[in-house]
């Protein structure tokens, strides 16, 4: 069971998992058995569970569909309903995890434990394409050794850099940064008055910025963004997400929050232009 806007990679099996034409399209044949329900849905989860169930999947917070921040307990619930009725509960944590909502793991914010945590992007320490699938051992019992592999799994460098960029994010305090810079990024976005900006939504330094469409696409957002100096990203056309780095200083933050206010007033000037 997965939930409805996800994003867990681009390989065969994960477009198959997804509900976004955009990712799943030209691929095939794509993998059956999955059940999309929609994102925070409690209900519809219970309601998807079979004697076949094998596990919930589900991103703690949504980054790919727009940061899309679940009501408070929803995880909770989620664990309890798992547990009812002997299903795993899978978190892909690949962007929350490591520090980037403020907490080491998403699901702490919670006060729960997943069977399986899926790491990614930040456990390579932008330095090499590092990824894994961490699980209690019951669950990881099931691969006995040789049974599973590629030709460049358990590589020892990328293992060393793994071990070496979770030291770093401890011993630069980098979770209580996100924690403290975070809530500071979300405040002052919150303050914006501006008719081009429709939601502020997120949790530590990751949070997503919702563009009026009829004023401008995130995508031109962005790009004013890029030449003032500040690399962001849109998705889904309306949402820019900035995802600061974790070591950012707060000086940094404040400039490159300025010129996010700059492009917000431009931006209510040009349609305030069209409109005339
Ligand atoms: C939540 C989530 N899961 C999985 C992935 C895929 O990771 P990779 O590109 O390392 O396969 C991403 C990449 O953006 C992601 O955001």
């Amino acid at each position: 069971i997965v939930a409805t806007g996800n994003f867990h990679g681009r390989t065969t099996t994960a477009v198959s998992a997804s509900t976004e034409p955009d990712y799943r399209d030209g691929f095939g044949p794509l993998t059956p058995g999955f059940r999309a329900v929609a994102f925070g849905d409690l209900a519809a989860v219970e309601r998807a569970i079979t004697p076949q169930t094998a596990a919930v999947l589900v991103e703690p917070i949504q980054g790919e569909a727009g940061i899309i921040v679940p009501p408070a307990g929803w995880l909770a619930a989620l664990r309890s309903i798992c547990d009812a009725h002997r299903v795993l509960l899978i978190l892909d944590e690949v962007q929350s995890g490591l520090g980037r909502t403020g907490a080491w793991f998403a699901f702490q914010h919670e006060g729960i434990r997943p069977d399986g945590l899926i790491l990614g992007k930040a456990l390579g320490g932008g330095v090499l394409p590092v990824s894994a699938f961490v699980a209690r051992r019951e669950v990881m019992d099931v691969f006995t050794p040789g049974s599973h592999g590629s030709t460049f799994g358990g590589n020892p460098l990328a293992a060393a850099v793994g071990l070496e960029a979770l030291r770093v994010i401890h011993d630069e305090g980098l979770v209580e940064k996100s924690r403290v810079l975070g809530a500071h990024m979300l405040e002052r976005l919150r303050a914006i008055a501006s008719p081009a900006l429709k939601d502020v939504r997120g949790r530590g330094l990751w949070v997503g910025a919702e563009i009026d469409p009829a004023v401008a696409g995130a995508r031109e957002a962005c790009e004013r963004l890029l030449a003032k100096g500040v690399l962001s990203k849109e998705t889904h056309q309306t949402v820019v997400r900035l995802a600061p780095p974790l070591v950012i200083a707060r000086a940094d933050l404040d400039w490159a929050l300025d010129r996010f206010e700059e492009v917000l007033r431009e931006l209510d000037g040009t349609r305030r232009t069209r409109a005339a």
